[in-house]
């Protein structure tokens, strides 16, 4: 049985804290034309204005990343794309490369569990993707998470640990720092029902960091930022900031409302600072 970490000692969570800056990213999914995403990150520049210590970024479909990207001209929130082909060109219909993404934004999400389940991309593509995005200098931000069936018979931890083996090999150390991980759930995505943070935490610890630190060691394993993603709310956020190990949160559909999302980057800041 899992228990809050209340007793978790404040002076550990601080070095934590101050180790990681916060990040919190919102994944627009398939939402929003160019006017409504203009209108969206105009909102949300202003309810976010002159807040500092934690990294905020908005992931809008490819069809609106030119026009976020004005409407965020001096703003320090990052813009990121939601996918990326591994090929600098080529016959490729449909898809964007890694170049075409360089100076456009500076993100990327790679291996989101929607992409894995519905366009067929595997551990191999997201490997690509991630070496690709590095190569380019764009910050991946690497999707991992078991299903429902997967949680109930107890495989996560070997799900997750092999999504992370599969995404980061070939990548050395020095790279590897750059790479935001999300642990999403499949289960909790888009459901309304989250995880619970303790257990969150305990797979980013067990799965996501014990594989880091025998691919990289501990330094490096402690350095690599983990989100948690699925069904985050402003009334939830900060069950998981909270955790040690959880250092931001990649959320979908709470991002979409202006209020909403700047209520959970404030909130989840608030919880990481040790005032949530
Ligand atoms: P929801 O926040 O809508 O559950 O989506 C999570 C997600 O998939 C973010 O990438």
């Amino acid at each position: 049985m899992l228990t809050r970490n209340t007793g978790f000692p404040r002076f550990a969570r601080n070095e934590v804290t101050f180790m990681r800056t916060p990040f919190i990213a919102g994944n627009w999914k398939m939402h929003k034309t160019i006017d409504e995403a203009v209108a969206l990150v105009t909102e949300l520049r202003a309810l976010l204005e002159g807040l500092e210590g934690i990294e905020v970024a908005v992931c809008p479909p490819f069809p609106a990343l030119e026009a976020v990207r004005q409407a965020l001209t001096g703003s320090s929130i990052r813009l990121g794309a939601q996918n990326m082909h591994w090929e600098e060109a080529g016959a490729f219909t449909g898809e964007v490369s890694p170049r075409m993404l360089v100076g456009l934004c500076d993100c990327v999400i790679i291996g989101h569990s929607e992409r894995r389940t519905h366009f067929g991309e595997t551990d191999e593509m997201v490997n690509r993707k991630l070496r690709a995005a590095l190569a380019h200098g764009l910050t991946p931000i690497v999707c991992v998470g078991e299903n429902l069936e997967q949680n109930r018979t107890g495989k996560t931890e070997a799900v997750v640990g092999a999504q992370v083996r599969a995404a980061f090999a070939g990548v050395g150390a020095e790279e590897a720092r750059q790479v935001v991980i999300a642990y999403e759930p499949i289960w909790a995505i888009g459901t309304g029902v989250p995880a619970y943070g303790p257990d969150a935490n305990r797979i980013v610890r067990d799965a996501i960091r014990a594989v880091l630190a025998q691919l990289y060691g501990d330094e490096v394993a402690q350095a690599i930022r983990v989100q948690y993603g699925g069904s985050v709310t402003p009334a939830n956020i900060a069950e998981f900031m909270q955790e040690p190990e959880i250092d931001g949160a990649l959320v979908g559909g709470a991002s979409l409302r202006a209020a909403d999302f700047a209520a959970i980057v404030r909130q989840g800041l608030g919880a990481k600072m040790g005032r949530g």
